[in-house]
């Protein structure tokens, strides 16, 4: 097994490798992303750099902070992202052609009609599909009060019936989609959806979620989309930002181009971002059905649970056998094939990606890959070591592995294991 030099890079990544240092930041501020890093994590890269990258890629764009960032510093970076929600978000966030009368102008449309909602609003706007979105008579729980809704249906409606400019269509989807968690009953909860502490009886009128959504835009959007239309851009990234996924996509980009790759794949922590995002989705109408949602956890990298498949072999690696052994013997429960299977189907696809990683990037360039380790059954899971591998198995050259900070396992893991490493590594096409 090959060693790795291992950096201590704690007192400079440990507060940038969170989502939440944007949540003041130019357009990064449009909607709270929680499973993001910030936008200096961009630029502390883009600094040590011997030379300005001409082509970059971010294969998981989740809300979008590498393509934006990079675009703000003129390099052009093809991304690619599975949810429409979250390729939604980044599409907006990378839109360079907004000006501040258009989006008044709009904004004062949709004010005006939202001063006479419809009191028919539901047959308007159809309810998102399932079976727990509003009370039903013998429901203990449900994810939004009636009025809750209603107030989120007029504002959906008037979006729809007011703006007749696409782009501004989906820059006021976005404002929308940043108080749908508020407006609800729960609250993201790591790995879930929960609902709020005395849920039952908080609740907003419609007038108060329309007021949740002016602020939104004029206290926050409105202020950013001065900016913008004053800021020319040389580069645009946001037509190579593209919906689906990417172990399918990456063709798109052409061979031997890239010469930087940030990323942060998801984690092998069981999280599936479908149910994160759950609200967002069926509220905005990106997924209709539960066959939608379905195909859409089908496409989604193997680091959950959600989709089951026939047993599989691992990639061969020692390390990870190594892993996947003690698993099986471990006294701490029964060992589960759900687990293991997500454990080998995840290496697969990593495996997939360095070797498209080999065509895309010419020589001399460099990924950097942001990750954590994981615990199952009493067991950590060196995911950083095992993704060096990979790479080095593709022909590129794991010059370091930079521990960026120790992040909790879940509560069963962390009395056998304590914390867990989450880092990034810095590796070379040679
Ligand atoms: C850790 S997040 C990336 C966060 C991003 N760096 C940011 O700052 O916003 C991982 C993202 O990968 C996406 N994803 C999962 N499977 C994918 C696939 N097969 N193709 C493309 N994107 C995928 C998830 O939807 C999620 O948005």
């Amino acid at each position: 097994m090959k060693d790795y030099p291992l950096i201590d890079y704690t007192e400079k990544y440990n507060s940038i490798m969170v989502f939440d240092k944007n949540r003041d930041v130019f357009v990064h501020r449009w909607y709270p992303f929680v499973e993001g890093y910030s936008k200096e994590f961009i630029e502390e890269i883009i600094q040590e750099l011997p030379y300005p990258p001409k082509c970059a890629m971010e294969p998981f764009c989740g809300s979008g902070t590498t393509p934006v960032e990079l675009q703000n510093h003129n390099i052009k970076c093809y991304s690619f992202e599975v949810s429409p929600f979250m390729h939604l978000l980044a599409k907006v966030k990378l839109e360079q052609t907004y000006d501040e009368s258009t989006f008044k102008y709009y904004r004062n449309k949709i004010a005006n009609s939202l001063l006479n909602p419809l009191q028919d609003i539901r047959t308007k706007e159809s309810i998102p599909f399932g079976h727990t979105v509003v009370y039903k008579t013998g429901m203990r729980k449900w994810n939004f009060h009636d009025t809750s809704l209603d107030g989120i249906l007029d504002i959906r409606h008037a979006i729809r019936m007011e703006i007749d400019d696409e782009k501004y269509k989906k820059l006021f989807t976005i404002a929308l989609a940043s108080i749908i968690l508020q407006s609800s009953n729960m609250f993201r909860n790591g790995k879930c959806l929960s609902y709020k502490k005395k849920w039952e009886t908080r609740i907003y009128s419609r007038t108060d979620i329309h007021k949740l959504f002016f602020t939104k835009l004029d206290c926050v959007i409105a202020e950013d989309i001065k900016i913008i239309s004053s800021k020319p851009t040389l580069v645009n990234n946001m037509n190579i930002c593209y919906l689906g996924d990417v172990r399918k996509n990456i063709e798109k980009v052409p061979d031997n181009s890239l010469d930087l790759i940030i990323t942060s794949p998801p984690y092998l922590n069981s999280r599936d971002y479908t149910d994160i995002y759950m609200l967002e989705l069926k509220v905005l109408e990106l997924v209709n059905s539960y066959e939608a949602l379905r195909s859409l956890r089908k496409s989604t990298l193997r680091s959950h649970v959600q989709i089951k498949y026939s047993e599989l072999k691992p990639i061969n690696n020692s390390r990870l056998e190594k892993c996947l052994s003690d698993m099986r013997s471990s006294k701490t429960k029964s060992w589960n094939t759900g687990i293991l299977n997500m454990i080998c189907g995840y290496f697969e696809d990593m495996e997939t990606l360095f070797s498209a990683f080999k065509k895309k990037m010419r020589v001399g360039g460099v990924i950097y890959l942001n990750v954590a380790n994981s615990a199952y059954f009493g067991v950590e899971v060196p995911v950083d070591y095992i993704i060096g591998d990979i790479a080095e198995k593709y022909g590129f050259c794991v010059r370091e592995i930079r521990k960026a900070r120790d992040i909790k396992a879940s509560p069963q893991q962390s009395k056998m294991i304590g914390k867990l490493r989450e880092s990034v590594l810095v590796i070379d096409k040679r």
